[in-house]
């Protein structure tokens, strides 16, 4: 039997994460030859997770550029992929999520008339520039696409109120398969400073910081508000694994120099990540990933958006949308430090994000799209938070 040769595209640390759990299931199903082309649009943080899961890349159009634009992303990648498509012939096209990789990835293999499976599709703010170009880049993709594989009831909703053409499937987010390899409670972390950290007696906050629509004055304002929370917080440390974006680390460098309980770190790999974060006390984050995975660790995080296109966890009340401003940040950070009860209230563990099954629906969704099972996926069915 001639078998379905299945392409993932991406190029960015969170695809990566995201698209490894599901790599690893195609392989297992021997109907599928399952190819994978990385662009490169990270490259460090990209090649750490693709050792962590021991993935290696079929083509690689490495990309980066010191202070690449969203111009030179999607045109690098569309040229490069010319010769892929040429030669890996596929059946199919994975891509994941809203980054530019997404995007010109999907338009790639509309060019060369392969049908596009989204990943994570459906997440919506209806609004444009924020975030951008995220929230055109995953519209774009979803009028692409003809497998649009949705993390949540909501998302699928989303497409189908804006009668997106194809088949939506309800499969729950892959990052929750990631996590069943990655989080232990034995881990020992690579960085003595971590290892040395006191999650004991100290309250540990994770700091993530990063995407473009908070470039400039918000990530001055959410830095500040971080460097305050510290100076009120005797027992409060922060571990800031900082983003190599240049004006994410002169932000960050600037911000905290001099305070010796804010540790700037390099980014880490995804299971040191993972583990540092189930220890902590909680997490201050603008990352979508990390609004994902938080909930099912049991730890309050705040979100320092305008907006969330991840509206679930605010639903089950473990994530807070604490904006962009100053104040209103500190004050949401000391509402969690100074009121137990409040704190309480958040640390629970929930997991409206999935199960841990998604990408085996994924996989059975693709064997349905291709004739191979009778039977579509059971949909991820969560509680009805929204
Ligand atoms: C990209 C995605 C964003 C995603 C984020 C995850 C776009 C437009 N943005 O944003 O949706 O949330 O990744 O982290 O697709 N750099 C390195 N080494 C690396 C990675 C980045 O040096 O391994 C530096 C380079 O100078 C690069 C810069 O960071 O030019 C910015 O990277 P880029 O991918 O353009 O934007 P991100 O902010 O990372
Ligand atoms: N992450 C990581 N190391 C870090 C910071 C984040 O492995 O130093 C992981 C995090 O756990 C999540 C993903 O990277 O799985 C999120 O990526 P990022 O914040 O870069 O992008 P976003 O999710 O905002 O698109």
């Amino acid at each position: 039997m001639k078998k379905i040769r299945v392409l993932s595209i991406f190029g960015t640390r969170p695809e990566a994460i995201k698209m490894a759990p599901l790599m690893m299931e195609l392989e297992r199903h021997s109907e599928f030859e399952s190819m994978c082309c990385v662009t490169g649009q990270h490259r460090q943080m990209l090649d750490s997770v693709m050792d962590i899961f021991k993935l290696s890349a079929d083509y690689d159009l490495n990309i980066m550029e010191k202070q690449q634009t969203l111009s030179t992303i999607t045109t690098k990648t569309l040229l490069g992929l010319e010769n892929v498509f040429e030669e890996a012939k596929p059946d199919l096209v994975l891509v994941h999520g809203d980054t530019s990789t997404t995007f010109a990835g999907a338009l790639a293999a509309f060019y060369h008339k392969v049908p596009v499976g989204h990943v994570e599709a459906g997440l919506r703010t209806y609004d444009i520039y924020s975030p951008y170009p995220e929230e055109m880049n995953r519209t774009l993709v979803g009028d692409i696409a003809s497998l649009h594989f949705s993390p949540t009831a909501a998302n699928a909703e989303n497409l189908r109120k804006e009668a997106i053409l194809g088949e939506i499937f309800i499969t729950g987010n892959t990052v929750i398969d990631a996590m069943k390899t990655t989080v232990r409670s034995d881990f020992l972390f690579e960085d003595p400073l971590l290892n040395e950290l006191d999650f004991q007696n100290k309250r540990i906050i994770v700091l993530t910081c990063h995407r473009r629509e908070n470039y400039g004055e918000p990530m001055e304002q959410i830095m500040q508000a971080v460097r305050e929370v510290v100076l009120q917080y005797s027992d409060v440390e922060v571990v800031y694994p900082v983003h190599l974006s240049p004006v994410v680390q002169e932000c960050a460098k600037r911000n905290f120099e001099g305070l010796d309980r804010v540790h700037l770190i390099k980014p880490l790999d995804v299971e040191q990540m993972h583990n540092l974060m189930a220890r902590s006390y909680f997490i201050m984050t603008d990352s979508g990933g990390l609004q994902e995975e938080a909930p099912s660790m049991g730890k309050p995080v705040l979100v320092l958006r305008k907006e969330t296109e991840r509206p679930e966890a605010i639903a089950a009340g473990t994530a807070k949308l604490a904006g962009i401003d100053k104040q209103n940040i500190v004050r949401m950070a000391s509402e969690l430090l100074d009121n137990p009860e409040a704190y309480e209230c958040m640390a629970k563990a929930v997991n409206p994000y999935g199960d841990g099954k998604a990408c085996e629906r994924i996989a059975e969704a693709i064997q349905w799209y291709f004739g191979l099972r009778q039977d579509r996926p059971d949909d991820f069915l969560t509680k009805d938070l929204l």
